[in-house]
Order: structure tokens, then sequence, then C-alpha cells
């Protein structure tokens, strides 16, 4: 075990230590903090299977496959912005894909991998055309990762969609995955509240990603070696166009994944909470993508929670980042004249 996993460890174990008392402590919407159990509709089908790449013999498949992995758990190492080779500086901050796709994507409902290949390609509303999982993959970079594309035709893609492919193997192509996404969680009647988010991130969170949210580096700035703890806002942090900054994406990831060790079967934070620890952590400053404007060229199709405009609803800002999400949805309906999709911008990874 390394230094670095015993200082994890021990922090999960007191994190974990003290949840019983600390529910209590923190939930002040009484209403909305009764129950923290996943929705029925979560229950998975079949068992989540997490392919063994340790079968895989030592070629060319082998190699590629798990240089993938590896762009996936040490992407600050690899491409990140503090790497020797100015040319493979590729990511602006540094963080892993890990780091939300947890377990190298492999985590049920912790942003997996799994059965993604099979979904692509499709149609993407937020550039409003059909796009391959190439591209999906540079939308993470560029927003998740703060950073730049990758060449089209380069080592690190190739790896990354090799990667994805192996962990897809045996999903067909139009069949749902079962724990893919985050799983969803019930929204709540009033808008988040960022202010009682923050009670719940001193005791909940505060002690892995520092008070000021800032991490905890497995080293020191300039070495390449990423965080132990990664920060959830300021300069090193995803951008204000990622997915993780829009409020269900990321209260949905907190609910099921956090505080890390945690499994979606057995969230730890009542549900008002974590809608409210997220939009906390969403309230705080972090690096601004240029041109957000010309995401959702049709704006009908625009997720609710989109932190930024323009809306075509009428509804404010601070509603769209908030909540509740139920009256947009149905402004949206109305709009397009026809049945709204129920739930459509929960359903995130699509
Ligand atoms: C800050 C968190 C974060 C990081 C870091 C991140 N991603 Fe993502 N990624 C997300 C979220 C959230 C989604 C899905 C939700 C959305 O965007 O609407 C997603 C979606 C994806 C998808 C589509 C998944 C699906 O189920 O359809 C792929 C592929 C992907 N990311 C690849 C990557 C790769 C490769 C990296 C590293 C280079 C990376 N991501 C880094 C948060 C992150
Ligand atoms: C026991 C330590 C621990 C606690 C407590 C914890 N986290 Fe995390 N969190 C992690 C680690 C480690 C990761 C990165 C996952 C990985 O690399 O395996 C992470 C990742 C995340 C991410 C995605 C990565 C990013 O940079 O945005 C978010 C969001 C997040 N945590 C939010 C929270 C919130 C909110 C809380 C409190 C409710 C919390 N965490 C509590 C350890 C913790």
């Amino acid at each position: 075990m390394t230094k670095a996993h015993a200082v994890c460890c021990s922090l999960a174990a007191i994190a974990l230590a003290g949840l019983a008392t600390v529910r209590i402590v923190v939930a002040a919407h009484a209403a909305d903090a009764a129950s923290p159990d996943a929705p029925a509709s979560n229950k998975a089908q079949i068992p989540w299977i997490v392919p063994d790449i340790d079968k895989l013999p030592d070629d060319d498949w082998g190699q590629t496959v798990r240089y993938g992995r590896d762009l996936v758990n040490k992407t600050a190492s690899l491409i990140g912005p503090e790497v020797t080779d100015p040319g493979q500086r590729f990511a602006g901050n540094n963080l892993t894909c890990q780091n939300c796709h947890l377990e190298a994507g492999t985590k049920e409902f912790g942003l997996p991998f799994q059965g993604v290949y099979a979904d692509f390609p499709n149609y993407r509303a937020r550039s409003g055309s059909v796009g391959t999982i190439e591209d999906r993959i540079q939308g993470c970079m560029v927003r998740s990762m703060n950073g730049k594309e990758l060449p089209p035709d380069g080592a690190e893609l190739t790896a990354m969609v090799a990667y994805m492919k192996f962990l897809s193997l045996g999903h067909p192509v139009g069949a749902p995955t079962p724990g893919r996404g985050s799983a969803a969680m019930a929204e709540l009647p009033r808008a988040a509240d960022p202010q009682h988010g923050k009670a719940v991130y001193a005791q909940m969170c505060a002690a892995c990603h520092g008070a000021n949210g800032q991490g905890q580096r497995v080293g020191t700035v300039g070495d390449a070696r990423g965080y132990v703890f990664p920060p959830l806002w300021g300069p090193d942090s995803f951008n204000d166009g990622a997915g993780m900054a829009r409020l269900i994406v990321a209260a949905g990831f907190v609910h099921s994944n956090m505080p890390k060790g945690i499994t979606w079967q057995q969230p730890v934070l009542a549900v008002g909470d974590a809608w409210d620890v997220a939009a906390f952590v969403n309230s705080q400053p972090r690096p601004h993508k240029e041109n957000l404007e010309k995401d959702f060229p049709n704006r009908l199709q625009k997720p609710v929670d989109t932190p930024y405009g323009p809306y075509p609803d009428g509804f404010s800002l601070a509603q769209h980042e908030l909540g509740p999400f139920q009256p947009i949805r149905d402004a949206i309906k109305k709009l397009m004249g026809q049945k709204a999709t129920p739930a459509s911008s929960s359903s995130a990874p699509h």
C-alpha cells in the first residue's frame, strides 16, 4: 500500500465512521431528507461485469487497451499540463478521467464506460449533430479537463477508444446498459440551497477535498503526478461548460459515489443534502469556457440544468442552476407543443 492510499483509506474510514451522526446534524430540510435510498427504477437487472484486463495477451491489442486504461487513470502524468514534453500537454488541469469515471471507468453508476462504445455514433444535442465516441472524448478533454483536443489520428485517442471497446464487449448496439451514468435521483420541489450545502460540505467533503476545495496533491505543483483528492473548484478544476457543472449531473454523481468508497446501493447523503452540497460546489469559481452560447443550437434541447444561457423558456439563470426544474420542463413542453420526454435532462450520458 502506498502512502497516498493509506491517507486516502484512513480518511475514508474517518468520513464513513462519522456518517450516522452527521446525517442528522446536516439534514436541515427535513421534508426532503427523509430517505437516502435510490429509487426502485435504479435497481440493476443484471450483474455488473468488469472485464478482466489482466487476461489480455501482451500483443498489440492488449498493449493498446492497457495504454487506454493508463490514460484514464494516469491522465495528469501522461497528457497533463505539467508533463515534460510540451507537445504532450493536452489536458489543461491535473485531473484524471478516473476522478469522475471512477475505478478507471468501470464502477457501476460511477460514470462507467461499459456499453458506451456500443452507443456511438449518436445525436448530440450540445452540437446539434451526430457525433462519434472520439467527439465525445474530445468534449471531456476541452470541458472536464479544461484542455485542448487530442490529435484525431494520435495514439492517445485510439487507445482510449480501444479501452472503451474492450469494456463494452458483449454490450449489443442499441441495448441499454443498466448501471451506466450515475443513477437517477428524486428531484426536490424546492430550489437547491447552496448555503445549507456549505454546511454539508464542511461535514462530509472537506476532510478529503479541503476546506478551500483545492484537493490534495500527490506531490508538489509541477511534478505531473496529479491529486490524491481532486480539487472541486478553482483554476485546476473542470470548467463551467463541463457536464459536472450541471446540478442534476453533479448531485446524482455525488449521491451515488461520495464520500468516496460508497456504492449507489447504499448512499450516505440524504437526497436533499446531495442536491444542496452539489449546488454549493457548483456555486464556487472555476475556469470559464469560451463560446458556450453556441452550445445547443436547438435551445429546446438544452438540458434544464445547463448553467449558462441563452434559454428559450423565460426562466432565470438562478432557477436553471438550482431548480426546481419541473416548471422549466413544463414550459419547454408547451413550447414544443408536444409531449415532453420525462426527465430528459437526467439521462445524462446521452
Ligand atoms: C470532472 C469530471 C469528469 C472528468 C475529469 C472526465 N469526465 Fe467524461 N464525463 C463526465 C460526465 C459528468 C459525463 C456525462 C454527463 C454529461 O456530460 O452530460 C461524461 C461523459 C463521458 C463520456 C460518455 C459516456 C457515456 O456514458 O455516454 C465519455 C466517453 C467520457 N466522458 C470520456 C472521458 C475521458 C476519456 C476523460 C479523460 C480524458 C474524461 N471523460 C474526463 C465527467 C468527467
Ligand atoms: C474519503 C475521501 C473523500 C470524501 C469524504 C469525499 N470525496 Fe469526493 N472524491 C474523492 C476522491 C479520491 C475522488 C476522485 C476519485 C478517484 O480518483 O478515484 C473524488 C471525486 C469527486 C468528484 C469528481 C471529481 C472532481 O474533481 O470534480 C466530485 C464532484 C466529488 N468528489 C465531490 C464530493 C463531495 C460533494 C463530497 C462530500 C459530500 C465528497 N466528494 C467527499 C474523495 C472523497
